[in-house]
């Protein structure tokens, strides 16, 4: 198969690339415009025999009309993703979350290409602390942020393609991801980069929000399942069942690294701060047959710190102007 993934140079679809040429015979071609969040580096050592590497952008109709013209199936990674800039900044997640993906299934219509989208579980709002509740495929849209609002609404445009237009689409909604190749604004490898640079980590708040940790492989071998075997219409919860609070996190990260557990510093949290996601993949489980391999979170938690440890000119060239923008936030 032909694959178009858009998004390839950022955190996720990087680690999908990987996994695909890795576990698949497919030829891959990504679609990226290299904003600050997407990274070459991220790409290196692909085989050019089944890899092809386009700077653009996926709201240039003519550029990605010719790409899905060529392709069988389309990957749609790109975004902008970080929550903090959308707060700051929301323009930009309109023009790419909703305007590209726009751009993408108009031209995944025209040709009949079988189109995946992928989301976040952040499109549901978030859940009280002591809610023994997880969101599933049911649970209604409730999203807090710009970014998280962008998302729903780029979800909502797939489904209203498939329902009004036969676009032959899918849709996953994924918890937080950690793994290698994640930017160094993101919460785990700001933490295990700043106590390399021997800098105290810092907690949003008191640390008690949770999320649902997936190793990205997991993201992807899920991606994968579904693009094989899923229905087209359909939306699959993506999960790995790892729940984990912040603060439990950054412990975890600074005991892995040989510091305290508390050798961190407390800031102020961030505005609308999600307070729990959690995961219920039954779906994808039982009707696809996927299951997640690092069901360890220690253990996939060792291997990032140890993959960022060996890999400092991959993210020491962001983390200056990452850590110079969070001190201009207070954070
Ligand atoms: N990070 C997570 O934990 C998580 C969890 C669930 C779902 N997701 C979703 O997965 C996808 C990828 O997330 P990520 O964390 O890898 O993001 P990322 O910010 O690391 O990467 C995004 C990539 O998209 C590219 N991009 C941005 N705007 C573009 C445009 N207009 N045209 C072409 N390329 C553009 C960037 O250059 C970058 O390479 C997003 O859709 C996000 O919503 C992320």
């Amino acid at each position: 198969m032909k694959l178009l993934v858009t998004g390839g140079a950022g955190f996720i679809g990087s680690n999908f690339v990987h996994y695909v040429i890795a576990n698949t015979s497919h030829h891959v071609t990504v679609l990226d415009k290299l904003t600050y969040a997407g990274n070459l580096e991220s790409l290196k050592g692909l085989p050019s025999e089944r890899f092809r590497f386009v700077k653009g952008d996926i709201a240039d109709a003519a550029l990605v009309d010719e790409l899905v013209a060529e392709a069988d199936a389309v990957v749609h990674y790109a975004a902008e993703s970080h929550n903090d800039n959308s707060l700051h900044d929301p323009r930009p997640f309109l023009d790419t979350n909703i305007i590209g993906t726009y751009t993408l299934i108009e031209a995944a219509r025209r040709h009949g290409t079988r189109f995946h989208h992928i989301s976040t579980d952040e499109v549901y709002g978030d859940l009280e602390l002591d809610d023994p509740a997880r969101f599933t495929e049911q649970t209604p849209y409730n999203p807090s942020s710009p970014y998280s609002s962008t998302k729903a609404g780029s979800d909502l445009l797939v489904r209203a393609w498939v329902r009004s237009f036969g676009l032959q689409a899918t849709i996953s909604n994924c918890s937080n991801n950690y793994g290698p190749y994640q930017h160094v604004e993101k919460f785990i490898p700001r933490q295990i980069t700043n106590v390399i640079d021997g800098v105290r980590p810092k907690l949003y708040g008191k640390g008690e929000n949770v999320r649902d940790w997936i190793h990205a492989n997991d993201h992807s071998s899920a991606v994968l399942t579904i693009l094989d075997k899923g229905e087209i219409g359909e939306t699959y919860l993506i999960g790995a069942d790892g729940e984990q609070n912040n603060k439990d996190v950054v412990e975890l990260i600074l005991e892995e690294m040989g510091q305290p557990r508390d050798a961190y510093d407390h800031v102020v949290d961030r505005p609308g701060h999600d307070l729990r996601y959690a995961i219920d993949s039954t779906k994808l489980r039982n009707e696809l047959g996927w299951k997640p391999e690092y069901s360890d979170f220690e253990a996939g938690l060792a291997a990032t710190i140890a993959w960022y440890r060996e890999n400092e000119g991959w993210w020491r060239p962001q983390k200056a102007a990452t850590e110079a923008k969070y001190k201009e936030q207070g954070q």
